[in-house]
């Protein structure tokens, strides 16, 4: 727990306070994933479950009922289990130190959640991400109208989730700058390391060494550490290419901190010097970038956001001919999608990808959201046509922002972006070799 119980309690409140009559939220914790024979992943727990509780064992589930009681299922004691992975709490002791109402073992699921729902009218439940305990939902459902002959509306959790988690408090606005300021540190390091014929993995080894001795407890999401064409591939984790003169390599990675991810992407040359392709177009989607950040404050819808990046990014292609056609048709046709398929960023926190919701699927910035802003341009090696010296070049330019009252302030600063600082900041690096 990262927090103290009475946090964690008053975020219950929060969601209780916008929570329909007679409903209730159930959240199971993130399933358990093999990577191979006998081997797991790493488990990594469920954000929400994280976020309003601070429960970290896998094989839970949370209800929160709208009359405010809470109940959590923790997975059953297990001696022999215990001898491999360590202790878990177990009913009592889980009640005692998050400060939940009921606790009760998992297994006692199905024939006690019935008895604890029997006057819910709509649940709260995402399926699909949990197959154990969809099963266990599927009966509980079945149980619940044959027994109580009512009819049960399923809604999305994140209705629920996300307008709590949008908005960042005081100690979660912390735990992100934190994580950027370990990422930042690892993406320097990077960059001083940085040379030819030496491989991406070995620079993806070294982040994650930097992050995890800074304190990181992981990676927010896999590291992408793709150099010449691979940059042109959105979310190349392969990491085995051998790095060359006049490579451009596109580091996107971020550490994740008490469980709170950054989020930063920087394109820079691996021998210290752009070419003058690269710099020009570099210099170009910065300019942008900056641009960007700078119109960002709140009240500003996604959309406005969007279009507006759109706009700039559709410009740069047809002033350096790689487009032709008038802007509008561009945009309206999204020929600029081929060059830029994805969108302006989004909001980050116990997720990278931080969930999002507004009625009006337009979600508009407030203060203390914590978003990224990351524009790219990327020209694939075998698009005849573009002129021989772009095809190949990808680049992304991320930074962390926070949303302030009047306008943002960029948490990911440090890290080198402009062309004469990556140029110096490299060449350091390979003149102490
Ligand atoms: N690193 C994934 C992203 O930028 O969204
Ligand atoms: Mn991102
Ligand atoms: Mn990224």
């Amino acid at each position: 727990m990262f927090f103290s119980t009475e946090v964690y309690k008053k975020r219950r409140e929060t969601l209780v306070n916008n929570m329909p009559k007679d409903s209730a939220l159930i959240l199971p914790s993130w399933p358990e994933t093999k990577r191979s024979w006998d081997v797991e992943w790493p488990y990594r727990p469920s954000s929400d479950l994280i976020y309003l509780t601070g429960f970290e064992e896998s094989q839970a589930c949370l209800i929160i009922l709208s009359n405010s009681k809470n109940i959590l299922f923790v997975q059953n004691k297990n001696p022999k289990k215990e001898i491999w992975t360590g202790p878990t709490y177990g009913p009592e002791q889980a009640a005692e130190i998050f400060q939940i109402d009921t606790c009760y073992f998992s297994s006692d699921f199905s024939h006690i959640a019935p008895e604890i729902l029997k006057n819910t009218q709509s649940i709260y439940y995402a399926f699909n991400i949990n197959q154990i305990w969809d099963t266990q939902l599927n009966q509980l459902i079945q149980t619940l109208k044959n027994k109580n002959r009512i009819f049960i509306s399923l809604h999305d959790p994140t209705r629920l989730m996300a307008p709590l988690r949008m908005k960042k408090s005081k100690e979660e606005i912390q735990c992100i700058k934190k994580a950027v300021a370990i990422s930042s540190e690892a993406h320097i390091t990077i960059m001083k390391h940085c040379r030819e014929d030496i491989n991406e993995r070995e620079l993806y080894g070294l982040f994650l060494s930097e992050i995890m001795k800074k304190g990181a407890n992981a990676e927010a999401y896999p590291g992408i550490f793709a150099s010449g064409p691979n940059a042109c591939i959105l979310h190349y984790t392969d990491n085995t290419r051998l790095m060359k003169r006049g490579d451009l390599l596109l580091v996107d990675a971020g550490a994740e901190y008490k469980y709170y991810a950054s989020d930063i992407t920087r394109t820079f040359p691996i021998n210290g010097k752009f070419t003058k392709i690269q710099k020009k177009l570099y210099t170009k989607l910065l300019k942008i970038q900056k641009q960007m950040i700078k119109f960002l404050k709140p009240g500003l819808s996604f959309n406005d956001i969007q279009n507006k990046l759109i706009k700039l990014l559709t410009v740069l292609m047809k002033e350096e001919n790689i487009l032709s056609g008038s802007i509008e048709e561009i945009i309206e046709t999204k020929k600029y999608a081929k060059y830029f398929p994805h969108t302006f960023g989004h909001l980050l926190g116990l997720d990278v990808h931080d969930p999002t919701f507004s009625e009006t699927h337009n979600i508009q910035l407030e203060e203390e959201f914590v978003l990224t802003m990351e524009p790219g341009l990327y020209l694939p090696p075998d698009d005849l046509s573009l002129k021989p010296e772009m095809r190949g070049l990808g680049f992304r330019i991320e930074d962390d922002i926070l949303i302030t009252k009047t306008g943002s302030e960029v948490l990911s600063h440090a890290v080198p972006k402009e062309v004469e600082e990556l140029e110096a900041l490299i060449s350091t690096g390979l003149n102490k070799t």
